[in-house]
């Protein structure tokens, strides 16, 4: 399956979830076997060289993508959530994003001093998702590697204000 194909399994919804947003839904490609196995191996191959330590996937979306990565990259999986929602002691952030104000966490201690971490998400718009996530594995000490996404909206300016701050960045879609 070639990128346009895989592109055109994406789902485009206007209005939603507010109007103006544009909502580039991905359950049509996750729900599609062959679009699954092509996203999966496209990201697995630009994350299989880095040698990471560790997937660490943002809640939602990123869990489906981050989880089926790890697997594919025979590395464990850790995730990044929305507060109240990880049992364990918890690290976190506040951030501003596209449609609202959120707080990510992540368990204390499961990414250490030099872990080489992989992020993963579907999607970057304004990039303040994976700017947050990113500045909290730095405060863990972590060695980011690669913030990589399913999909780039280009004019929302995210991924240029990641690579701003310094962080590497990589999409299959855009
Ligand atoms: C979406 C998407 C990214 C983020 C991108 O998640 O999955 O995490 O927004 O936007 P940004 O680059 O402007 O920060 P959302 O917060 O909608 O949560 P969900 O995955 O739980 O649906
Ligand atoms: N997250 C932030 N902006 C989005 C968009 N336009 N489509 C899907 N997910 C998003």
């Amino acid at each position: 399956m070639d990128i346009d194909e895989l592109a055109a399994l994406v789902r485009t919804i206007p209005d939603f979830p507010k109007p103006g947003i544009l909502f580039r839904d991905i359950t049509t490609l996750l729900a599609d076997a062959q679009g699954l196995s092509a996203l999966v191996s496209g990201l697995a191959a630009i994350a299989r060289p880095l040698d990471a330590d560790i997937v660490v996937g943002i809640e939602a979306r990123g869990f489906v993508l981050g989880a089926a990565l790890a697997h594919a990259l025979g590395l464990g999986f850790v995730p990044i959530r929305k507060p109240g929602k990880l049992p364990g002691k918890t690290v976190g952030i506040d951030y501003v994003l596209e449609y609202g104000t959120d707080r990510l966490e992540l368990h204390e201690g499961q990414i250490g001093q030099g872990t080489r971490v992989l992020l993963v998400d579907d999607l970057i718009a304004t990039g303040g998702t994976a700017l947050a996530a990113a500045q909290l594995l730095r405060e863990q000490g972590a060695t980011l590697l690669l913030a990589l996404f399913a999909i780039d909206l280009p004019d929302l300016g995210g991924r240029a204000a990641l690579e701003a701050d310094g962080v590497a960045t990589a999409a299959l879609l855009e």
